[in-house]
């Protein structure tokens, strides 16, 4: 499948937690494009302003705010259908809204909740409400979940959230083994894994851009030459993080298992000395 029909001029992209960050950045891009734009979130005042913005930019393409609470099953089969009554595509689906904020593994359980709710039920029910649409128009199309470094190293901290992000990573991967075994499908899945990204997220604990993070904009412009040469995962780098360094480090975790350690044992400090020259030995 050629992912240059998807990014096509007059075709349309459906992107959740559009109002701000990367999805904001996907939006405008993909509006430059020439595509159409639906832009979910919450809505109010945010949402207005961001679609305001967008359409400003957007050539030929229509620009759509949709205010979409992705928990929701039903607020997303009535995105679907907007999408699809307005434009009659949805070329590309980026369930990308979520939150941070969970908590470590015994503390809040409201916080768990909603949490899950948000950025696990948010892909589930994106997922659900659209992907056969996507099949049965049969054209090609792509479905972007943004998932974390997060839920691969899982490191501590946030559990919950990294429990959601570990979930879309799975989710995603069974959506792609289902996709490419069904004969003649012309949908293909793609794990999008931000690194340090400057966005609403993270302009809550700082004013400006760390100098180690990316902007939204390269994450998108990493995301679509990512997609451009096949890749499932797209695992971004950012500007602390080089992707060796997140080589390293995932297949530290994933050997916590295979030599019997403990858990998140790259932050335990019996095995400090361990990793550090596990990664010295790497790089
Ligand atoms: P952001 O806070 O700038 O944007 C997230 C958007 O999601 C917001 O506009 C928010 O209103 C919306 N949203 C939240 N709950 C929603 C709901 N229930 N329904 C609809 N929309 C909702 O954050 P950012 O960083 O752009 O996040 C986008 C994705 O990237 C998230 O899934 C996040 O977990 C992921 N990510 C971000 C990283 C970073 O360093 N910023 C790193 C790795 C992953």
């Amino acid at each position: 499948m050629s992912v240059r029909d998807v990014f096509e001029p007059g075709r349309t992209a459906v992107i959740t937690g559009s109002a701000d960050g990367i999805g904001l950045a996907a939006a405008r891009r993909f509006a430059t494009m020439g595509l159409n734009v639906v832009m979910a979130d919450l809505g109010g005042d945010r949402l207005w302003q961001a679609a305001n913005e967008v359409r400003q930019i957007a050539r030929e393409a229509a620009v759509e705010a949709v205010p979409v609470d992705v928990a929701d099953p039903a607020q997303m089969i009535r995105l679907r259908e907007r999408a699809f009554e307005r434009f009659g595509d949805t070329a590309i689906l980026m369930n990308n809204a979520g939150i941070g904020g969970g908590g470590h593994a015994f503390e809040r359980p409201d916080r768990w909740t909603a949490l899950l709710s948000v950025n696990l039920g948010g892909v589930i029910n994106g997922v659900q409400a659209f992907t056969q649409a996507m099949i049965d128009k049969n054209r090609p199309a792509v479905i972007i979940n943004t998932g974390s470094k997060q839920g691969i190293t899982t490191p501590p901290g946030d559990t919950a959230y990294n429990v959601s992000k570990a979930a879309i990573k799975t989710l995603t991967e069974g959506l792609q083994h289902s996709l490419r075994e069904m004969p003649g499908c012309r949908v293909s899945a793609h794990l999008l894994i931000p690194g340090f990204t400057f966005t609403g997220m993270t302009r809550r604990r700082f004013a400006e851009k760390p100098p180690g993070a990316w902007t939204a904009e390269q994450v998108v412009a990493f995301m679509l030459e990512r997609i451009d040469v096949g890749d499932f995962y797209i695992l971004c780098p950012d500007n602390d993080t080089p992707r060796a360094l997140d080589e390293v480090r995932m297949a530290w975790s994933a050997a916590d298992i295979l030599e019997n350690r403990p858990p998140l044992s790259r932050w335990h400090p019996d095995y400090r000395d361990a990793f550090a020259a596990f990664v010295a030995r790497k790089i």
